[in-house]
Parts: structure tokens; sequence; C-alpha cells
């Protein structure tokens, strides 16, 4: 096991390059599934989630070699159409196997899918999604998985009753190898979907959005090799520009997404951060003074994140006056509060004041963790200070370490594990603009 030792303090100035995106890497690794001809993805991260997935994959029977950041997958046969339990739990893109599986297989054998444990992230809409396209489910209780099996997949239109980001792209590999036409509507309309489109359709689907929210997909009989480059990641740009803001410095940042942050670029500029674009994808995200306090509620893109929350609190514990977050998406993404606590932040749960929570939430209203709260008050300017700290999930883990970069004195930091999932050798790249932190051994 390994910790981040870092003395906060210094403030980050310099340059920096975005990784390939993990949320489009995951997908893209199960592409290979569709095709028995080369796939070669340039601007990999090397993260441990996109080896998870790459383990699921090998474990099916696809080949893959890895150069730097290019990675090239080759299906030279499945030989397996089981997803192991162990990284189903540890993985939720391990079950986006299940679409091309049963496209070209007829069956699937998935369980019950995990990834950061943002409470209980069911998959039931993709689930009776599959079931619409003529799937025969069966989830068996004793086993913890679910048994797939088709004869064919057969478009259809389709109506997620609320938005899912990996439940559109799972339909998105199961429709583009069925027989005839399927219509997503309420399809998310995340710019990492898009992407994902981008590579299947340079493999020869036929995938187009036909309105924001809606995406229709044409079966062909056979899809070919390509060659993509995976778009860069916008949660590692917040990431930067907060860290940016927080610790009164100057970062650039190359291969920038600011186009597609639209809620986060404003809500960094109301306070009164600045922002400037060098060019098409060079941007410069600085600050110095004391942040206004901007209020902020999660929502599905185009909306402010629900990625971007956990770092935003931290930037807000440093604003002069009150500030709250508004978690719509998750039913517990505030593990970090307690953490934070720990440092000084004045942190406070509340419960906001929604008429129907039942359709407003984005997740299943029945699936709330009994005592739990969406809503997050933060009292500032707090003068953090160091603490011993757990991550207990990806972007609660970067939090900690933009909160142990501005606090007095050394942090250590437990559960790294969980940033590594996410953002590659974080540590060089903040020492890089000026950051003190180590990775170190844990001793035991
Ligand atoms: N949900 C259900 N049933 C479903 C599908 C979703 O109840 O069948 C609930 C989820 O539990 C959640 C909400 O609906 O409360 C939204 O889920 P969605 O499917 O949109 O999210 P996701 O696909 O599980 C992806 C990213 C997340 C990102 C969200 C929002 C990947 C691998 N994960 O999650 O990224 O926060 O979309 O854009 O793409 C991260 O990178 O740290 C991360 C968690």
């Amino acid at each position: 096991m390994e910790t981040f030792v870092i003395t906060g303090g210094s403030s980050l100035k310099g340059e920096i390059s975005i990784q390939g995106a993990k949320n489009v890497a995951l997908k893209i690794i199960v592409c290979s599934l569709l095709t028995d001809d080369e796939l070669i993805i340039h601007d990999i991260p090397l993260l441990s989630d996109v080896q998870c997935m790459l383990d699921v994959l090998a474990g099916l029977g696809v080949k893959y070699k890895h150069s730097g950041h290019t990675l090239s997958l080759r299906n030279t046969g499945i030989t397996n159409v089981t997803v192991p339990l162990d990284v189903g739990a540890r993985l939720r893109t391990s079950s986006m196997v299940v679409g091309p599986l049963l496209a070209r297989y007829g069956k699937a054998v998935i369980p019950n899918p995990g990834g950061c444990r943002l409470g209980s992230r069911p998959i039931d809409r993709h689930i009776d999604a599959l079931q619409q396209m003529g799937a025969a489910i069966e989830y068996d209780p004793q086993d913890g998985y679910f048994h797939l099996t088709a004869k064919k997949l057969t478009g259809t239109t389709i109506v997620f009753p609320k938005n899912t980001h990996t439940g559109t792209e799972t339909l998105l590999l199961a429709a583009v190898l069925a027989t005839g036409t399927t219509v997503l509507k309420n399809a998310a309309e995340e710019v990492e979907v898009d992407d994902l489109i981008l590579l299947l359709n340079n493999m020869g689907a036929q995938i187009k959005r036909t309105a924001s929210r809606e995406i229709t997909i044409h079966g062909v009989d056979s899809l070919h090799g390509a060659t993509h480059t995976v778009m860069p990641d916008r949660n590692e740009e917040v990431t930067f520009a907060v860290a940016a803001a927080i610790t009164r410095g100057s970062i650039t940042v190359h291969k920038s997404q600011r186009n597609s942050l639209r809620y986060f670029t404003d809500a960094y500029r109301k306070t009164g951060a600045h922002i400037r674009a060098i060019d098409e994808t060079t941007t410069e995200y600085s600050f110095s003074g004391t942040p206004i306090p901007v209020d902020i509620q999660t929502m599905p893109h185009p909306g402010f994140m629900t990625d971007w929350q956990a770092p935003w609190a931290v930037f807000m514990t440093q604003a002069a006056g009150v500030s709250h977050i508004h978690e719509t998406v998750f039913e517990s993404r505030f593990a970090y509060v307690e953490e934070l606590r720990k440092m000084g932040a004045d942190l406070t749960f509340f419960e906001p004041h929604v008429h129907h929570p039942e359709t407003y939430y984005n997740f299943n209203w029945a699936d709330r963790i009994p005592d739990s709260f969406q809503g997050l008050t933060i009292h500032g300017p707090t003068k953090l200070h160091n603490a011993i700290l757990t991550m207990h999930d990806l972007r609660a883990g970067a939090t900690l370490v933009l909160a142990a970069l501005i606090a007095q004195g050394q942090s250590i930091i437990h559960g790294i594990e969980q940033i590594d999932r996410g953002y590659e050798r974080i540590e060089d790249r903040l020492r890089s603009l000026g950051a003190s932190i180590a990775r170190k051994k844990e001793e035991v």
C-alpha cells in the first residue's frame, strides 16, 4: 500500500497537458469485441481502471498490446462470455461487454457491477432496455450474476426513464450490430458518449444524434478495424483549474476542453477566478485574491457535472461567505466531507427542498440511503490544516489532494489506489507545477 505525503502552501504555476479521458477509454476497449479486426487507440491513459478493463477483455479472449499511450486490441476469438464477479464489483464498465457479446455470440453472463461505490448504482435502466431489444435476462441471486441470452437483438425505440451515461453507451454497443433501427430517447448528452460514437462510426456503424437527447442507430452486419484518439479528460481539466485557483497560482492547460465545461467555467468566473483562452485547445486558469462564494447544483451534461462538486467544495472553503452544493445525480457523493472536516473545513449537511424528488433526482429515489443528505453548506474562508486522511472514491481522492495542497503543514493521505483509477501519476504532474507531494510506501 502507498500513501501521499503532501506539504501545503505552494502556489502552482506552469503548463500541463490533459490525459485521455478514462470514461471514454474504458468503453472504447469494449469496442474490440465488435470486430475481428485490429483497433488502434491513441492517448490511452495508463490507469488501474484501464488495466482492469483490459484484464476483463483478455479473460474473454481479446489480445492487446501497449506501446506507451497507444493500445492495439484484437479479438482473436471469444473463449468465454462471463465477467468474473470480483472484477464486476470493482469496475462498473465491465458490464458493458454485454451488448457486443449478445449481438455476436448470443449470450453473456455479467455480475451486478460496482465501480467507485457512489450509492447503490444499479443497472436497471440498461437491463430494461436490453430486454426491449429482445434479450432474455435472469438475475440469479445465488451466484450474483445476470444471465442474458438473445437469438438476435432487434432495434426498437427505447425511452430511458432518467439520464444514464453508461446505460446510453451500453445500448449503443448493443444496437450497432442489431437488426433494424434503434432509437434512444432521453439519451445521455455527455461529450464522452459522442467520442464513443465517433469511433463506432469509424468502424462502420451508422449512428446519428437526431436531437440533443436522441440517438438513432441503424444496425449493420459487421464492423471493421479503426484508429482513434481518446478525447482529453474534462474531469482532469477541472481538477487543475481548481488547483490553480485555490493555490492562487496559474496553470496553462493544453488539450483543453473548455467549451464542454460551460457550467464549470461560468461558476469559476463568478468566483472572481480568471480563464484566458490562449487558443482553441489551450486555456490558462488563474486566481489571486479571495473567491466569492458560488452555489452549484449537479446535473447531467451540459450541467455542472457531479464529478466536479467535490473539488468545488474545497474551492468554496476558501470563499468569503456561505455557499451550497446540491447533488442531484448520485444519492451518495459526499464521502469527502468527513475528511475535509478533519482539516478544519466548516461543512454542514442540509436537505434541499424538492417538490417531486422521485422525478427530480437522477438516481432512483427508492435507492436513497436513509438519513443521508443531498445538500452541503460550506462556510468560508477557512485556513485548512494538515491531517491524516483516507480516500474513499476517485473524485473524493482528488479533492483531498487539492485540500492538502493548501493546508498548513504536512498531510498524509491513505487509500491512494482510488486516485490511481482515474489520474495518471498525479503526483509527478503536480510536482511539475511546484507542489510538494511524494508517493511513499506505507509503513506496516
Ligand atoms: N442509475 C440507476 N440505474 C441505472 C443507471 C443509472 O439507478 O440503470 C443511477 C445511478 O446510480 C446514478 C444516476 O442514475 O445515481 C446516474 O447514473 P449514470 O448511469 O448516468 O452514471 P454512470 O454511468 O454510472 C458515469 C461516469 C461517472 C459520472 C457519471 C455522470 C463512467 C464509467 N462513469 O457514471 O464517472 O460521474 O456518468 O456523468 O463513465 C468517475 O469518473 O469518477 C465517475 C463516477
